[in-house]
């Protein structure tokens, strides 16, 4: 399944017959504030979606909710017509009100409101992954995902999504989810010092079926510990670099998507990830884990 045919860190995996490089990008980070409106500096947004396609990445994480629109919009710009090799995923199943929270918005005509709108942003007659967000900004909540998800599949055997997953899940909605239609991957947030899916990750490699761990550098409070900077000094490297490194040798079915605004951090963080951890780094930086 997975084959080293990209000079990226990691290789690349299958979301089902789509080849993804395992480094991927998140570009929520792209809009403005609060993930609310446009960016600061647009030209510096569109550079480093130009920067991920040209250093080979065919992963994009999106959502219509980041801005809203804005961050889809500055892709298409950057990257419309996309090259046949790159996959834009998106999700949806949450709102932007105008505090700039996150509220749900998961009923059958949000869903279909939300796909349309990004096949319309995005510039796509098809969109290749929708993953539906469950729970809320506090994290996975339990409750039946039933209803969204048939909607999301219904969408699918009209032709407008390729593939499903769900973010932001518990193991309950995955098994559940399962038992409705095939999904390719589960995002949810998982990073050095948040590891409450450990077990997930593992049955879905049994299966599979990829890990993509939102905030894998600690999102909007970046990880910091004492074991992770004695790691990154000891092998020369950053700790963002370790953190990535860590993530694809945790399983090779764990997807990276992680964030920047920067055309150098992004190249910081391909030249990093491919560092090789030792199974002493491994076991002082297991001592991070909240699990
Ligand atoms: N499913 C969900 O509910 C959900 C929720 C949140 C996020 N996501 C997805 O997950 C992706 C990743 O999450 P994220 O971007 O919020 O968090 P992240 O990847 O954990 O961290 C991004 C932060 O790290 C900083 N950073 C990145 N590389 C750096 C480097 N080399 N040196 C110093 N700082 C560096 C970035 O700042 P700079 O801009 O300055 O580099 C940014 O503030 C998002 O883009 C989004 O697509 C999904």
């Amino acid at each position: 399944m997975n084959a080293s045919s990209t000079a990226l860190p990691g290789g690349t995996w299958s979301l089902g017959e789509l080849t993804v490089t395992r480094f991927g990008y998140g570009a929520m980070q792209l809009a403005g504030p609060g993930v609310m409106g446009p960016p600061a500096d647009r030209d510096g947004a569109l550079a480093v979606l130009r920067e991920a396609a040209g250093l080979g990445i065919t992963h994009i994480d999106t959502s219509g909710a980041y801005g809203p629109r804005v961050t889809n919009e500055l892709i298409r710009e950057a990257l419309h017509p996309y090259p046949e090799a790159l996959h834009v995923v998106t999700k949806v199943g949450a709102r932007r009100d105008e505090q700039g929270g996150w509220p749900p918005a998961r009923r059958p005509e949000d869903l279909r409101g939300a796909v349309h709108e990004n096949l319309e942003t995005l510039g796509l007659d098809r969109l290749d992954l929708v993953n539906l967000r469950l729970g809320n900004a506090l994290g996975p909540q339990p409750g039946s995902l039933a209803e969204a998800f048939e909607t999301l599949v219904a969408l699918q055997e009209q032709g407008l999504i390729r593939h499903l997953g769900v973010s932001n899940a518990t193991a309950e909605q995955v098994a559940e989810a399962w038992a409705i239609a095939p999904i390719v991957c589960v995002q949810n947030m998982y990073n050095l010092a948040h590891r409450h899916d450990d077990e997930l990750i593992d049955e879905l490699a049994g299966q599979g079926v990829a890990y993509v761990p939102f905030f894998p550098l600690g999102g909007f409070s970046p990880l910091q510990s004492s074991a992770l900077s004695a790691v990154a000094s000891r092998l020369g490297t950053t700790s963002m670099s370790v953190a990535l490194a860590w993530l694809l040798q945790r399983s090779p079915n764990i997807l990276l998507i992680p964030g920047t605004s920067s055309v150098a951090h992004l190249a910081e963080n391909v030249a990093g990830a491919g560092i090789r951890l030792s199974g002493d780094d491994l076991a002082e930086l297991d001592g991070i884990a909240s699990r």
